[in-house]
């Protein structure tokens, strides 16, 4: 294949793949405060975050492959498995390599759900709120496109949105009044008589 079509496909991927992970992120943080409104039920943040998580590691995969098979960089597949084992920007591609292996814990955890059990899921899936901006960060650092206008700003949008979801959810009222009552049902743990 044309080293440059590959070249092209890394940078294409790598930047669809970070939108569409920001996207995840802000579904997620909306799905975990309950949000809803007139046009948008809450099933539907659900059923996005799902679906377009499945999509953004499709890109991710294809943003790795295509990292590591072009001749160019000759990267090999240790410095996509081994973080920080790259010869070649060892640092920020190092970053990559840590974000996309929390993102493919959350990912085989959230399909393997219902056999661990709701707690270690959500133990698992907060290692969401490090891989994000470990792969910002390695984007920024590493991608040639960095210091474009169309980069900048894409950047932009990804950290201000999930930026105001999340200052919304930590300084809004709390999200979901029943958190405590779903917590001690998914453990098994009865509730005592009504008083
Ligand atoms: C969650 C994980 C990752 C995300 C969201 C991500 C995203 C990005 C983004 C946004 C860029 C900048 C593209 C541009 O400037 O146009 C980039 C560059 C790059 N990424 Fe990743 N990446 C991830 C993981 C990895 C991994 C594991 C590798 C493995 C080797 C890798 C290899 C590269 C390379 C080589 C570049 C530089 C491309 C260039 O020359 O501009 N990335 N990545």
């Amino acid at each position: 294949m044309n080293n440059s079509i590959l070249w092209y496909a890394t940078r294409g991927a790598g930047a669809v793949s970070l939108v569409l992970l920001s996207g995840v992120v802000v579904l997620g943080i909306l799905g975990a405060t309950r949000f809803e409104a007139p046009g948008w039920p809450r099933f539907l943040t659900t059923h996005l975050h799902r679906n377009l998580s499945l999509v953004a590691v499709l890109f991710l995969l294809l943003h790795i492959v295509t990292a590591v098979v072009d001749p160019f960089t000759n990267l090999g597949w240790g410095a996509a498995v081994v973080p920080f084992s790259s010869y070649y920007r060892t640092f920020w591609l190092g970053l990559g390599a840590v974000a996309a292996e929390l993102m493919a814990a959350i990912v085989v955890t959230s399909l393997l759900r219902g056999w661990l059990g709701h707690r270690t899921w959500r133990l698992v899936h907060w290692l969401a709120y490090a891989s994000w901006p470990i792969a910002v960060a390695h984007g920024w650092g590493t991608g040639t496109d960095s210091g474009a206008g169309w980069m900048l700003a894409l950047d932009v949008v990804c950290i201000g949105s999930v930026g105001i979801v999340l200052a919304a959810r930590l300084l809004g009222p709390a999200g979901d009044p029943l958190a405590g009552e779903r917590v001690r049902f998914r453990s098994g743990v009865q509730r005592g008589p009504r008083q």
